[in-house]
């Protein structure tokens, strides 16, 4: 007997008839499209506003994430939340999610320490953050860190040179990516104010693109 049924490779084939964002959310429950299906406790679906003006996409839930079933809501997703009240943007008016919808990890003693997602599974996924930006249509969209980045702008974008820059596609009206707050929580203690502030500062600049 096998314990899981195999992935299919492709989110596609799990695509409900018509998008929604209930009929997605229930549909990706049941997402085989790759391995990490097997890794995750559930699949951490986006949340927001279907009008929302604007989206937000990090890389993938982490441990509370997976938990909770709720994107950003650990310490990265806190972080978040103060930046974005910082910058005058509420986060009520957002939807957020990521690129990958299941928690990659692996076993450290008695932690599952986060692993990066490979462009495999970022493009096994993709199918439900291009359900979800059909759905929403935001007026501006936000990718969280390198792997939202490339994913969503091409794999030579470097979140280093052009962090902050807008950038011309057919995604949005505006799109735009910053750092990944969790790299603010790794930066060294001398570093990790500044590295707060630029982060606020970007989506200072995502507020004024929105009414
Ligand atoms: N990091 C992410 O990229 N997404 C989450 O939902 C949580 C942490
Ligand atoms: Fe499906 Fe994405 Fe989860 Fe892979 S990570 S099983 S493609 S929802």
């Amino acid at each position: 007997m096998t314990l899981f049924e195999s992935e299919t490779g492709t989110a596609a084939d799990f695509l409900p008839a018509t998008l929604s964002l209930p009929t997605l959310r229930e549909a990706a429950r049941g997402c085989r499209g790759c391995e990490l299906y097997r890794l995750g406790t559930q699949t951490v679906f986006g949340e927001g506003l279907r009008e929302a003006p604007v989206m937000l996409v990090g890389e993938q839930p982490g441990d509370q994430e997976d938990i909770q079933g709720r994107p950003f809501v650990g310490p990265a997703g806190k972080l978040l939340d103060r930046a974005l009240i910082e910058a005058g943007i509420d986060r009520s008016r957002t939807y957020v999610t990521n690129a990958v919808k299941h928690f990659k990890w692996e076993p450290r003693g008695r932690r599952r320490i986060h692993q990066k997602p490979t462009w495999a599974e970022l493009t096994a996924c993709r199918p439900w953050l291009d359900a979800e930006l059909a759905v929403v249509k935001p007026r501006v969209l936000v990718c969280l860190g390198a792997t939202a980045a490339q994913a969503l702008l091409g794999r030579q974008f470097r979140v280093t040179r052009q962090r902050g820059q807008l950038i011309a596609s057919p995604l949005a009206e505006h799109v735009t990516a910053t750092i990944h707050p969790s790299a603010i929580l790794r930066a060294r203690d001398d570093q990790r104010e500044a590295e707060y502030a630029a982060f606020v500062d970007d989506l200072r600049a995502v507020a004024t693109l929105v009414p």
